[in-house]
C-alpha cells in the first residue's frame, strides 16, 4: 500500500519522471498523490493533490520544472488522517530542509509526536509519517546514515522511507522495514521504487533492499548499511521479457485480464504437465513429495484465501491430505503447532501482503516446511519461501484479482495431482482431470463468447442492494469469491452461503428485492440446490441460476446463465469466469471504476 518513487538524474527531468513513476505505482493507492523536486540552487517545490495521479498531473501541467534534477513522489492509501491535501505526502520538516515520502505505518507515532510537540515542533497533518521527518531533523548530526540509524531505533512499525534534502540535490536517502523497496540503476539516472516493475524500461539492473537497510544514493555512487556495516547487495539484471502491462483495445484492465485467462491457463501448466504422456514435472514438487507430508495448512488473504479453500478441496479429494485454510491476519496471532510432517503453503498474487509474509516468517523460524504460490517473481514472499510455484499470470493491474485467482487454483490442482499420484489417486480420475485441463483454455474462450448475454442478465439486477451467492461444496467457494468481488467492484452488499444452510435463519431476509445467485453444475447436490431454489421462490425471492446447459429445472428460475459443464473438478474455472463478468457488468453499469475501486489498493503492505 502506498507507492514511493524517487529519481536522481538529468536536470529538468525530475518532475516528469516522478509523475510517470507514480502513474505506474498508482495501483498501490489512489487516495492522493504528491511530489517534491529539488535543484542545485536549493529550491524545492512540493505539489500535492487529492485523488488520482492525474489530478497531480493537471496541477503541475503549467509549472516550470526545468532546473530540477532530483525528486520523490508518493501515491497514498490513507491510514492515518483523512483524504485531504494536508495529509498528502510528501511531508516537510519544520525548517523546510528535509522532505519525506513513506509507505507503512509508524505505530508509535503518537508518542513521538507528543515528544516533538513538547520541543515546539508544529505539525501540518494528521499523519504518522510527518513525525519521521520532524524527528529526523531533530536528530540530524550532519550525516544522513548515522542519523537514520538512530531514527530507526525510535520508530516501531513498517516503513519504506525516502528523504530529500533541500541543501543537497545530489542525494536521496532512506530506509525500509517490511515495506518493499528497490534501487534501480539506469544509464543516466538512479531510481527508488516500491515495485521493480515500475522501473522496467528505465534501468539496466537493480537491488532489492532488505529489511533494516539504510541507503544513500548519488548519481555516481551508492551505499547500503545493514546493522551498522556496509552491505554488498547483489545487483540483478532486468528481465527483458517482462513488459509493462498495456490496455490494447480493452476499456479497462479488469476486462482485459478476464479475457487473458485462456492464455494464462496454458502458461501455468506449460512444462509442468505433459498432456501426451500424462506425466507431471516439477523439481520443487519432487522434493516436497519426499517430505512425508501428512497435513497442509494454507495461509492467505482475500481472493488468495479463496483459492486456498479450493486447494483444500483438491488436496483432500485427490491427494488424501487433510488441509486447514486460515486467513493470514488470524494465522499470524494464533497458536501454532509446527511439525515436520506438515507443509505450510502461503498464497499471494503480489507476494507482498504483510500478514501472509509475517506468517511465513514465523513458521520458518519455527522450522516448518514453507511453500509459496506467488505471482510476482522477486517479491518478498517468493524470496522468503525459497520454494513453491509461480502462477505465471503476468502483471495483474486491476485491483480485483481475476486471472491471478484462476492460476492460483491451477497451481493447487497441479500440486494435488502431483501428490495424488504418489498417494494412490485412481489413475482413471488422474487421466480424466489431465484431459480436462488440456481442454480448459478452449472451454474458457468459448464461455467468454457469452460476455454480452451475461451482461444483459447482470444489468437487470444492477440496482439490487443485496445478493445471496449460493452453492454447495467447492461451488460455495466460488460463491464466496464472487460475493467478495461484487462488494469490491460494485459496492453492493452480498453474502455467500451454503444453499442448504439458508433455512436455518438467513432465509428470513428473502423478499422480491433480495435476489440470489445459485451456482450449480448439476452434480449429486443439484436436486438439493433445486429444492433450496424452490424454497426461495416460494417466499417471493428471485433466483438467477448459473447452470449446466442440460439442466431440466429451468422453469423455477427467474433467469439462467447456461454453460457447457466439464467434469466436477474443473467446473470452478468456468463458474468463476461467469461471475467475474457478472460483477464486472454490474459495477460498470453503475459507473464504478473497476480497475481502482474505492478505498482499496492492489497490495496490502500494512497491518
Ligand atoms: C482481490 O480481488 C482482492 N483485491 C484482495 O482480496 C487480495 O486478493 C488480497 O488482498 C490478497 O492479496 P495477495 O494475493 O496479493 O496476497
Amino acid at each position: 500500500m502506498c507507492g514511493v518513487f524517487g529519481y536522481l538524474g538529468q536536470s529538468g527531468q525530475a518532475a516528469r519522471e516522478v509523475l510517470a513513476g507514480l502513474q505506474r505505482l498508482e495501483y498501490r493507492g489512489y487516495d492522493s498523490a504528491g511530489l517534491c523536486v529539488v535543484d542545485a540552487d536549493h529550491h524545492t517545490r512540493v505539489i500535492r493533490a487529492v485523488g488520482k495521479v492525474n489530478n497531480l498531473r493537471v496541477k503541475t501541467d503549467s509549472m516550470d520544472f526545468s532546473s530540477f534534477s532530483t525528486g520523490i513522489g508518493h501515491t497514498r492509501w490513507a491510514t492515518h488522517g483523512g483524504i485531504t491535501e494536508a495529509n498528502c505526502h510528501p511531508h516537510t520538516s519544520q525548517s523546510g530542509r528535509f522532505v519525506v515520502i513513506h509507505n507503512g505505518i509508524i505505530e508509535n507515532y503518537a508518542d513521538l509526536k507528543a515528544e516533538l510537540i513538547a520541543k515546539w515542533y508544529t505539525f501540518q497533518s494528521e499523519t504518522d509519517t510527518e513525525v519521521t521527518v520532524q524527528l529526523f531533523e531533530d536528530m540530524f548530526d550532519g550525516d544522513y546514515q548515522s542519523t537514520m540509524t538512530r531514527l530507526v531505533q525510535r520508530m516501531h512499525g513498517a516503513y519504506g522511507l525516502v528523504f530529500i534534502d533541500r541543501d543537497n540535490s545530489w542525494v536521496l536517502f532512506g530506509t525500509k522495514k517490511w515495506s518493499p523497496m528497490v534501487l534501480g540503476f539506469g544509464t543516466d539516472a538512479r531510481y527508488i521504487s516500491s515495485d521493480y516493475r515500475s522501473l522496467i524500461g528505465l534501468i539496466d539492473d537493480y537491488i532489492i533492499l532488505e529489511d533494516g537497510d539504510i541507503f544513500q544514493i548519488t548519481s555516481d555512487n551508492y551505499q547500503i548499511l545493514s546493522e551498522g556495516h556496509l552491505a554488498d547487495r547483489t545487483r540483478q539484471i532486468v528481465d527483458e521479457s517482462e513488459k509493462i502491462a498495456e490496455l490494447g483495445d480493452f476499456p479497462n484492465f479488469m476486462l482485459k485480464e478476464v479475457f487473458e485467462q485462456p492464455r494464462v491457463l496454458e502458461d501455468v501448466f506449460r512444462g509442468r504437465i505433459d498432456f501426451s504422456s500424462y506425466s507431471l514435472h516439477s523439481d520443487t514438487l519432487a522434493h516436497i513429495a519426499t517430505l512425508g507430508i501428512k497435513r497442509i495448512t494454507v495461509v492467505a488473504s482475500g481472493t488468495s484465501y479463496h483459492s486456498g479453500l479450493l486447494g483444500k478441496y483438491y488436496l483432500e479429494e485427490l491427494a488424501g491430505i487433510p488441509v486447514d485454510v486460515v486467513v493470514s491476519t488470524e494465522f499470524k496471532y494464533k497458536k501454532k503447532f509446527v511439525t515436520p510432517d506438515e507443509l505450510y503453503i502461503f498464497v499471494s498474487q503480489s507476494g507482498e501482503t504483510i500478514d501472509t509474509l509475517d506468517s511465513l516468517k514465523i513458521v520458518k523460524e519455527q522450522g516448518g516446511h514453507v511453500f509459496g504460490i506467488v505471482n510476482v517473481p522477486g517479491s518478498a514472499i517468493s524470496r522468503a519461501a525459497g520454494q513453491g510455484l509461480f502462477t505465471r499470470a503476468g502483471t495483474e493491474v486491476g485491483v480485483a484479482s481475476t486471472k491471478a485467482f484462476v492460476t492460483q487454483v491451477a497451481c493447487f490442482l497441479f500440486l494435488a495431482l502431483y501428490l495424488g499420484q504418489k498417494n494412490g489417486l485412481d489413475y482413471r480420475k488422474y487421466r480424466e482431470i489431465i484431459d480436462g485441463i488440456s481442454k480448459l483454455p478452449e472451454a474458457i474462450s468459448t464461455l467468454l463468447l457469452q460476455n454480452e448475454a451475461i451482461k444483459q442478465v447482470a444489468e437487470k439486477y444492477a440496482h439490487s442492494h443485496n445478493f445471496f451467492y449460493l452453492g454447495r461444496a467447492h461451488e460455495l467457494v466460488i460463491a464466496m469469491e464472487w460475493s467478495l468481488k461484487l462488494k469490491e467492484l460494485a459496492y453492493i452488499h452480498s453474502e455467500a452461503y451454503s444453499s442448504g444452510e439458508l433455512k436455518h435463519g438467513s432465509i428470513a431476509l428473502i423478499d422480491a428485492e433480495f435476489p440470489s445467485l445459485m451456482i450449480n453444475w448439476g452434480g449429486i447436490l443439484s436436486p438439493k440446490n433445486a429444492s433450496s431454489a424452490e424454497e426461495i421462490r416460494a417466499r417471493g425471492g428471485k433466483v438467477v441460476w448459473i447452470i449446466a446447459k442440460w439442466d431440466t429445472n429451468k422453469h423455477i428460475y427467474a433467469d439462467t446463465i447456461e454453460f457447457d459443464s466439464l467434469i466436477s473438478e474443473l467446473n470452478p474455472f468456468l463458474e468463476v469466469v461467469i461471475l467475474q463478468l457478472w460483477a464486472y457488468h454490474i459495477a460498470n453499469s453503475l459507473g464504478r471504476d473497476v480497475d481502482k475501486p474505492r478505498n482499496l489498493a492492489k497490495s496490502v503492505t500494512v497491518e
